[in-house]
């Protein structure tokens, strides 16, 4: 009874709240915004992606007081606080409402090599992240609030596997990466490869626990996550209170050396200091131990551990499947989205040289070039928000053998890069507008599997019959 005489009530007070709200906003924020808040001089706020927070305080402060270094102007002297709350409870709303306007999922797409059938493989998923496969039978995806799901023989176990690592869900963190052993099967050892945002407990006079990007293996028994394994955990001293640019993905090249990234964590000075973790490719053994031939273990000061540095935030790994090249996407700045071939030592670059630039539109840096310094094999100029990769190698669509895919959030598109030796040779969009992509994945099958976010669901892309 209550309920319904309440939520009329509430109704107009929100949609009055509404229209003030809107008011604030096109008067303060639209002309960097957007008028439909989809960007323009500074970054979308419907894009779900809050890069510095995104509960209502955080947004709150952000508003409040600004990102004065990059741009976002502090309001703290020209907004109340009851306008700031009702600026957040107005671009909550139309966040949610530019989800719900997300078209429902194609069920079919052409492409200039193959008319294509798409099938819902998965649903009921909470932000997808990362999608690894055994065989045909099982497969595993993280959620980065912080579970890890089994699918076998294309189910979805309700549970998530328990007693997983907790992990620090807000931003960008979470649980991220996922990786089965290449031994997991052969020689039976069994182990599963996590990486996650690793909180520290929070000491007195700090606003957020401290974090970073950590690497355990574990094994799963019973719908249980046992045996528990850490390989990588940073100095803690390194940590860092920031909610952005964690990285990563786990793959392994054919020594079984297991590679993983951690972004710049919001600090890009940081990504050419060889004695800090944050913003490298690492590359470590199973077990969590040093190969000695990584290629700063002679260097005085330098993290063992690191096998290139200069990366902003990478969150695409694949190895090659005839050259084992590693290759790695990353998020740029605003136009510096980059695809780079990935090799021992190399410096590839940011922040020194980049073409993106700050998301408000001023420069970072005239430098596109440096000696020394790495050029990317390819770049997104505007950037999609380039997310997962991975190269086909399957039955099911023989024409894109070695071609690499490449998901984008922001886009909301999958693109089919032509690669020979270092060069990108032609890209192919295959799919826009199906929601944003968290990873693509070749199946065991051949099918192509395609992570989404809003709509949380997996799709699996087959050829129809000709
Ligand atoms: C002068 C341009 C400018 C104006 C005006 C402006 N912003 Fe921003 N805003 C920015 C920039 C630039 C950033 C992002 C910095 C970055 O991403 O590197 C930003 C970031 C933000 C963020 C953080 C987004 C995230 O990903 O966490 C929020 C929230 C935000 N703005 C809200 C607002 C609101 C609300 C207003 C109006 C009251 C407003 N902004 C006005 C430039 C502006």
């Amino acid at each position: 009874m209550k309920a319904k005489i309440i939520l009329p009530i509430l109704l107009t007070v929100s949609s009055a709240l509404g229209q003030s709200a809107d008011n604030l906003y096109q008067e303060h924020c639209s002309h960097c915004h957007g008028a439909k808040f989809q960007g323009g001089n500074a970054q979308s706020l419907i894009d779900g992606i809050w890069q510095f927070g995104d509960s209502a305080g955080h947004i709150s402060r952000n508003i409040k007081f600004g990102i004065t270094h990059l741009g976002m102007p502090a309001y703290e002297k020209s907004l109340t606080d009851p306008q700031i709350k009702s600026l957040v409870n107005y671009l909550f709303e139309a966040e949610k409402q530019a989800g719900a306007a997300t078209p429902p999922s194609p069920t079919s797409l052409q492409t200039q090599d193959y008319d294509i059938d798409v099938e819902i493989w998965a649903e009921g998923l909470d932000i997808p992240w990362n999608l690894a496969f055994l065989d045909d039978k099982l497969a595993l995806i993280t959620e980065r609030p912080g579970r890890l799901r089994i699918m076998r023989n294309g189910t979805l176990n309700p549970k998530p596997v328990e007693g997983s690592p907790s992990v620090v869900a807000e931003g960008q963190g979470g649980l991220l990466a996922v990786a089965f052993d290449p031994d997991y099967r052969e020689k039976g050892n069994q182990w599963i490869y996590l990486a996650f945002s690793h909180g520290l407990e929070k000491k007195a006079g700090e606003k957020r626990a401290p974090a970073m990007t950590k690497v355990v293996r574990g094994r799963i028994r019973n719908n249980r996550w046992i045996d528990e394994q850490t390989l990588f955990e940073a100095r803690h001293e390194e940590y860092r209170t920031t909610r952005v640019h964690f990285g990563t993905r786990i793959v392994f090249d054919a020594g079984n050396n297991l590679y993983f990234s951690i972004g710049d964590r919001g600090t890009g000075d940081d990504a050419q200091d060889l004695s800090k973790p944050n913003g490298k490719m690492h590359r470590i053994r199973r077990d969590g131990s040093i190969p000695n031939d990584n290629p700063f273990v002679q260097t005085e000061g330098a993290l063992p551990s690191i096998f290139s540095y200069g990366h902003r935030n990478p969150q695409g790994i694949s190895v090659h499947p005839t050259t084992g090249q590693i290759w790695a996407a990353e998020h740029g700045p605003l136009g510096g989205d980059e695809l780079n071939l990935v090799e021992a030592g190399k410096n590839y670059g940011w922040p020194v040289i980049t073409y993106g630039k700050n998301y408000n539109g001023t420069t970072i840096t005239e430098v596109v070039r440096k000696e020394g310094m790495e050029q990317p094999a390819w770049y997104w100029k505007p950037s999609t928000a380039v997310c997962g990769i991975g190269f086909y190698s399957g039955n099911l669509f023989p024409k894109w053998n070695n071609k690499l895919l490449v998901g984008a959030l922001k886009y909301e598109d999958v693109r089919v890069l032509d690669i020979e030796k270092d060069r990108v040779m032609h890209e192919e969009m295959i799919l826009k507008n199906a929601g944003r992509v968290r990873d693509v994945a070749c199946g065991p099958d051949g099918a192509l599997y395609i992570v989404l976010n809003s709509p949380d669901t997996i799709l699996r892309l087959t050829p129809k019959e000709q």
